[in-house]
């Protein structure tokens, strides 16, 4: 039996119809305080997997996917297979400066304790986030299907990262393409400030030929997208070093206020997330890869 929290109806339903199960109904309302009313109505077997993304509003997701991990468990259910798609406050896994709440492990700890057996998600931010659970956790990801999205849109693709940490996606899906990649330089100045450079030598090796670029389809990926900044800055660049056309994928499109805005008018000719969260750009599924997942688990 399945069941969906509030910000994952959707997937909820395409990994239940992938598996054959049912979708256990739930009630969730808010008091007029602001308070969650949680009740679910369906009947809890013995393995529930239940799926609820942590992204905005981040807090009530995150109390919503606590309350439906304790219940499950007050009302008997054993194993309780914890599935959050997109794991919100992912980005703090450590103190970056003295006295910080090292949020991602909190937040790892309150699933654990309220009763998960095993713990899923997509391209957490740092796989290192997995050594948080003493419970087995699991760290998909969705560049095969992102893959697989490009190779069916693109005739001339470069994959370019907009910073060194996506250099693993980039080079896995160029691998996989046969195709060039390449990768930029990030600084971020502020959480929603970044500064974008070419990387043109590192120990006096030049690393990086930005002219690749030059009309080819520009494929830019990353796994989140969040104020657009890193993905405006990259498309100016690439565009100025003569991209025939710029395509952004990301796993995470978390798209905060007028991202989306943004990256358009930079000069995007399509943006494709995939459905860790619901979103306009939520184009490409990752029920599949959930779901063999979670039968690989139990064959
Ligand atoms: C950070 O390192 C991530 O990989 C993304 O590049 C970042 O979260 C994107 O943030 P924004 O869209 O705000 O520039």
């Amino acid at each position: 039996m399945i069941i969906g929290g509030s910000a994952s109806q959707n997937l909820t339903a395409k990994i239940a119809e992938l598996l054959n199960d049912e979708v256990c109904p739930i009630e969730i309302k808010k008091f007029p305080d602001g308070e969650k009313y949680i009740r679910i109505k369906g009947k809890i077997e013995e393995e529930m997997i239940l799926i609820q993304s942590t992204g905005y509003p981040q807090d009530e997701n995150l109390m919503e996917l606590l309350f439906l991990i304790s219940n499950l468990k007050d009302l008997g259910a054993k194993k309780i297979k914890v599935v959050v798609p997109y794991f919100g406050y992912g980005r703090q896994e450590k103190r970056f400066k003295n006295g910080e709440a090292i949020s991602a492990k909190i937040i790892s700890n309150l699933i654990e304790i309220a009763g998960a057996t095993e713990f899923f998600s997509l391209n957490l931010h740092e796989d290192s986030l997995k050594d948080f659970f003493s419970i087995p956790a699991h760290n998909l990801s969705a560049m095969p299907v992102i893959t697989e999205h490009i190779k069916e849109n693109t005739e001339n693709p470069i994959i370019v990262s907009p910073d060194k940490g996506g250099l693993g996606f980039t080079t896995e899906i160029a691998n996989i393409l046969k195709c060039e990649s390449t990768y930029l330089s990030k600084v971020r100045i502020s959480p929603d400030k970044v500064e974008t450079r070419i990387v043109n030598m590192i120990n006096n090796k030049s690393k990086v030929d930005i002219s690749l670029v030059e009309g080819k389809e520009v494929i830019l990926v990353d796994d989140i997208i969040s104020t657009g900044g890193t993905i405006v800055n990259a498309t100016k660049i690439v565009k100025k070093h003569g991209a025939k056309s710029v395509d952004v994928y990301c796993v995470h499109p978390v798209l905060v206020n007028d991202a989306v805005l943004k990256i358009y008018g930079a000069g995007v000719r399509n943006i494709i997330g995939t459905d860790t969260l619901t979103s306009d750009v939520s184009h490409i599924s990752v029920a599949n890869i959930i779901t063999n997942k979670i039968l690989e688990k139990e064959n």
